[in-house]
């Protein structure tokens, strides 16, 4: 029987939404408040979502435990207290926006989980502003 696990996790952290390319005016018209020069922070909350079949004898799908611990190691303590631009590699060619961030945590988490397993995450990057990647349609 297929069933989806999910665990909850967050991270604080800075970043600035900035294209060297445009000018400050057009940064500032296309990013708003993400463009703001010196930085800001957000309390990114995210859902990871682990689906596969449940294994028969434990009655388990993941090891709960497990999923935490690859959670803290390639998410946590990679973006925790981190300025997301300066601080990690991660953003070096694209810009650290909602979106970006869900598809690099999407990529980070399935490199350590066995591709058996599908792997889907939610971020919150305000209460009311969040990221599904991957898509549903
Ligand atoms: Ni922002």
């Amino acid at each position: 029987m297929r069933t989806t696990m999910i665990r909850k996790a967050h991270f604080n952290a800075a970043h600035r939404l900035h294209n060297t390319e445009w000018s400050d005016e057009k940064n500032k018209t296309v990013f708003g408040l993400c463009n703001s020069p010196n930085y800001h922070g957000h309390n990114y909350n995210m859902e990871v979502y682990v689906s596969g079949e449940i294994d028969p004898v434990t009655g388990y799908l993941f090891d709960l435990k497990l999923l935490k611990d690859i959670i803290k190691e390639e998410i946590e303590d990679r973006y925790d207290h981190k300025n997301l631009n300066v601080d990690v590699e991660d953003y070096k060619d694209i810009q650290p926006s909602t979106e970006n961030i869900a598809y690099m945590i999407h990529k980070l988490l399935s490199a350590r989980i066995d591709s058996k397993y599908s792997i889907r995450v939610k971020l919150w990057e305000t209460e009311r502003n969040g990221v599904e990647y991957p898509s549903r349609d």
